[in-house]
């Protein structure tokens, strides 16, 4: 069973493992399939509109010249560049950033308050050669403008105004202050872009191409999968409804109310932490959404999959995949002897993982609990922005089904409310 794989959308989508008695029935997939179909057509009718931000980027191409000069200046000036921002001003680029090589500057993403990190971070930056970028939309964030200020002061009036770059939302707030005031370039961020689904705009596309990487290979493998999506004939051939189908589908018809992200690349454990805050945010709202998981394969075989294989029958678990087979070094045995490793004899690493992420996915279906397969034939900018999209995608299409606000977030703004008065009363 197969919703993805078209020509052109550099990823595979397998269901199969989703379906039966364990997961969806036939009735109750093609069910959840109907509703998550009208939802597709809504979004069709609402992109006819005027399409929502986040998937309106993955058109556009005229932003990218500017951002990649600005890149280029930033990364000649600067053998440290530190990103400040937390949660969706942050993840997605962290998600992009992950596939670089590691040529340029050193890449630092500090999304936390913890004191000691920043002592730390303080106490090994050469400031004459770090760049601080501050990301906030709406500028208010109390641990960004926190953080903002502090690197404001670490860097001193004359630095900040060439190695303080600020990116935020219009108006009169906080973080455009301190860039006005100590002199700082800044940039705009869309304001109708709420941060988780802000990954294809400036805020991850300047530090992906500070990293080196390929802006709009991102962007073309987004508008790839968008593209397929919305010119889908059928739910079964449209990867994202089907996602959103079976999510809301297994959460209503079987009590499956989690969500794991189980991903079998270092690379992409950035990605797995962008999903849970995307569909964490997205979703919870009005006592709706279901939970999710970010797990890493091959090591979190060793951690939680005894818990996924015999503990409560309430994952849903989504295996993101490469095709790894004879990649990566060779394995000589020889120093093992005869101590019965002689599987490993001659296998690259890559075998070794192939191998494990089939297991998984056949012991997980073997205990009869859904799982479902993204394949991404290798990790590169395409790809990643192909899952990307796929990913907001089906978190839309799950809220539409949800009958909630895929957009905002009032209980997050709600804490940020109180952050500020409690520390205002002391
Ligand atoms: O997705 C979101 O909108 C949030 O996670 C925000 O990104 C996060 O709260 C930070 O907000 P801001 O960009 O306004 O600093």
């Amino acid at each position: 069973m197969n919703a993805g794989g078209m020509v052109g959308v550099p990823y595979r989508h397998d269901h199969a493992g989703a379906l039966g008695p364990h997961g969806l029935d036939a009735a109750g997939f093609a069910r959840h399939a109907k509703a998550a179909w009208q939802a597709v057509a809504r979004l069709r009718e609402l992109m006819a509109r005027a399409a929502p931000p986040p998937l309106a980027l993955a058109q556009r191409s005229d932003d990218v010249d500017a951002l990649a000069g600005l890149a280029a200046e930033l990364r000649e000036s600067a053998d440290d560049v530190v990103v400040l921002g937390i949660g969706g001003a942050s993840l997605g680029a962290q998600t992009l950033c992950a596939l670089a090589g590691g040529q340029g500057p050193r890449l630092t993403f500090v999304e936390n308050i913890d004191p000691l990190t920043w002592d730390r971070l303080l106490a090994r930056l050469e400031l004459d050669r770090t760049v601080v970028l501050a990301v906030s939309r709406s500028g208010a964030t109390p641990e960004t403008v926190a953080q903002a200020l502090l690197a404001a002061q670490a860097l001193g009036r004359a630095r900040a105004r060439d190695r303080l770059v600020v990116l935020t939302g219009p108006g009169a707030t906080p973080l455009r202050a301190i860039a006005e005031n100590v002199g700082a370039r800044t940039l705009d961020h869309d304001p109708d872009l709420s941060g988780r689904y802000s990954v294809l705009a400036n805020v991850g596309l300047l530090p992906a191409l500070i990293a080196g990487l390929d802006a709009r290979a991102v962007r073309a493998g987004a508008a790839a999968a968008l593209d397929a999506a919305l010119g889908a004939e059928a739910a079964e051939a449209c990867p994202p409804a089907v996602g959103a189908a079976l999510n809301i589908g297994l959460a209503r018809d079987k009590g499956i109310g989690t969500a794991v992200m189980m991903v079998y690349a270092d690379a992409l454990q950035p990605f797995s932490a962008w999903f849970v805050q995307l569909w964490g945010e997205s979703l919870g709202k009005g006592g709706q959404g279901t939970v999710p998981v970010r797990a890493l394969g091959a090591t979190d075989q060793h951690s939680q999959l005894q818990l996924y294989l015999d503990g409560p029958r309430d994952k849903f678990v989504t295996l993101v995949v490469l095709d790894r087979a004879g990649t990566g070094p060779t394995i000589d045995i020889g120093p093992a002897g005869s101590s019965g490793v002689e599987y490993l004899g001659g296998r690259t690493l890559g075998d070794l993982m192939a191998a494990e992420q089939r297991a998984t996915a056949e012991v997980l279906i073997g205990a009869g609990r859904p799982v479902r397969v993204i394949r991404l034939p290798r990790l590169d900018e395409r790809s990643l922005g192909a899952l990307l999209m796929h990913t907001m995608l089906e978190t839309i299409l799950a809220a539409d089904l949800l009958g909630v606000n895929a957009f905002d977030q009032p209980a997050v703004e709600l804490g940020k409310v109180l952050t500020k008065r409690y520390l205002a009363a002391g």
